[in-house]
């Protein structure tokens, strides 16, 4: 059985007080799950995140990376940095830095491998805009994005990404895909790398979905055969509505 990972993804919010305040509100209501609890928090909340988490079972990632270990690169923080701190994991590849940054294919698989190369968990984002859902080619993006991000890694590397299906068009919109629609995208994500990597490994990875995840929502995705857990942006904000979608199950 796959656990259930559940990340937020705070984006550009939260102050580093505000950060540590929200962690003392989230502990103690999601102390008892089983699944696994993650807040991706901007640069400047994670060592004040780091302390505050000691003694949880919250896990810190942070929301990107550079590939490179160190240089001349004004502004970006690299994967050792962010290992040196105690963080665990790191998105890579959103749509809002492949829209807004200029994220290719190119550099995601560059980055998912600095990831692993300072043991990092990298959370992998794909999805399709609405125009190209409204083609009839989600299929064919998002197995060609997956395809490209888990290029050239080790079997063992792939079986410890977790991938973040997230279609655009859903994000920070209200609109969600529907379980069902949401369960089939995320499935032939599955039948792809069971087609290049293999049924056992295929049957391992973990696979979220994002898009507008709510309390009131998070039930009927989580259920779904292939999804396994979300990738939460909005509604991540609230400590109690944060901890509704963790304890969906209970
Ligand atoms: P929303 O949950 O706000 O739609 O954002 C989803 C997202 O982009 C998470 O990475």
């Amino acid at each position: 059985m796959r656990r259930k990972v559940i990340a937020g993804n705070w984006k550009m919010n939260m102050l580093p007080n505000e950060a540590m305040e929200f962690i003392e509100k989230l502990a103690p209501q999601v102390k008892d799950t089983d699944n696994e609890v993650i807040l991706c928090v901007p640069y400047i909340d994670l060592f004040y995140s780091l302390l505050n988490v000691q003694e949880t079972n919250i896990k810190i990632g942070a929301q990107n990376m550079h590939f490179k270990e160190s240089g001349a690169y004004t502004g970006e923080v690299s994967g050792k940095m962010l290992k040196s701190i105690g963080v665990e994991y790191v998105i890579i590849g959103h749509s809002e830095r492949r829209q807004y940054f200029a994220e290719t294919d190119e550099t995601v698989n560059k980055k998912i491998k600095a990831a692993f190369e300072n043991g990092l968990k990298p959370i992998v984002c794909v999805g399709e805009t609405l125009e190209q859902r409204e083609e009839g080619k989600t299929k064919e993006i998002i197995t060609k994005q997956t395809e490209l991000a888990l290029e050239g890694l080790t079997p063992e590397q792939v079986q410890n990404t977790i991938i973040a299906y997230e279609p655009i068009w859903a994000i920070g919109t209200g609109k969600t895909a529907t379980a069902e629609d949401a369960n089939n995208s995320i499935k032939s994500i599955r039948d792809k790398i069971c087609q290049i990597y293999g049924q056992k490994i295929a049957n391992g990875v973990i696979i979220q979905y994002g898009g507008s995840v709510k309390g009131e929502n998070a039930k009927e995705l989580f259920e779904m055969s292939d999804i396994d857990g979300g990738l939460v942006g909005g509604a991540s904000l609230k400590p109690d509505e944060f901890a509704k979608i963790v304890n969906y199950d209970k």
